[in-house]
């Protein structure tokens, strides 16, 4: 699907997932392993953050300074209503590089929305946002684009 399409999708549910999501623990045994294996706990960035900002809720924990980033403009109204002070920033993570570097970067269930064809120049993508030891976590799968 093409992201501007998953965005207006996800500005239809963002109250919803807000509501449904906000306390779920999936991911959250991968989270806090990806955070055993940062070093240095400076920046995290959490790529398609959505209206819960529950990824952003853990890394705030454990002390990183948390940035969101999420293509629809409607989970991010949200997410900022939760998370007040967090940095986010409302962009298609194909069109833009992030703004900085840092040591851990999140993208659970969002890119995995990307045409195949996109993951890997994305990923790559993330990896160069990476300081030296920094870790990326991910998840991927999905279909041809159209
Ligand atoms: C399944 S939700 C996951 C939300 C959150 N990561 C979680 O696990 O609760 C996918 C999120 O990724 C975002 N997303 C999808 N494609 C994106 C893109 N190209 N750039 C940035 N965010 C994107 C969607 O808007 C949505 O908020």
């Amino acid at each position: 699907m093409h992201p501007e399409d998953t965005a207006a999708r996800y500005n239809r549910i963002a109250e919803w997932w807000q509501t449904q999501h906000q306390d779920s623990l999936y991911g959250i045994v991968q989270l806090e392993r990806a955070i055993k294996f940062t070093h240095k706990k400076q920046f995290a960035l959490d790529v398609g953050c959505g209206s819960s900002g529950r990824f952003i809720k853990v890394l705030n924990e454990h002390g990183f300074q948390v940035e969101g980033l999420d293509i629809s403009e409607e989970m991010i109204d949200l997410a900022k209503q939760l998370h007040l002070g967090i940095t986010f920033y409302r962009e298609d993570i194909c069109c833009r590089s992030p703004p900085k570097l840092y040591s851990l970067i999140a993208a659970w269930d969002g890119t995995f929305h990307l045409p195949l064809n996109l993951q890997e120049p994305v990923m790559k993508k993330l990896c160069d946002a990476l300081k030296a030891d920094g870790v990326l976590m991910f998840t991927c799968g999905g279909r041809h684009g159209r």
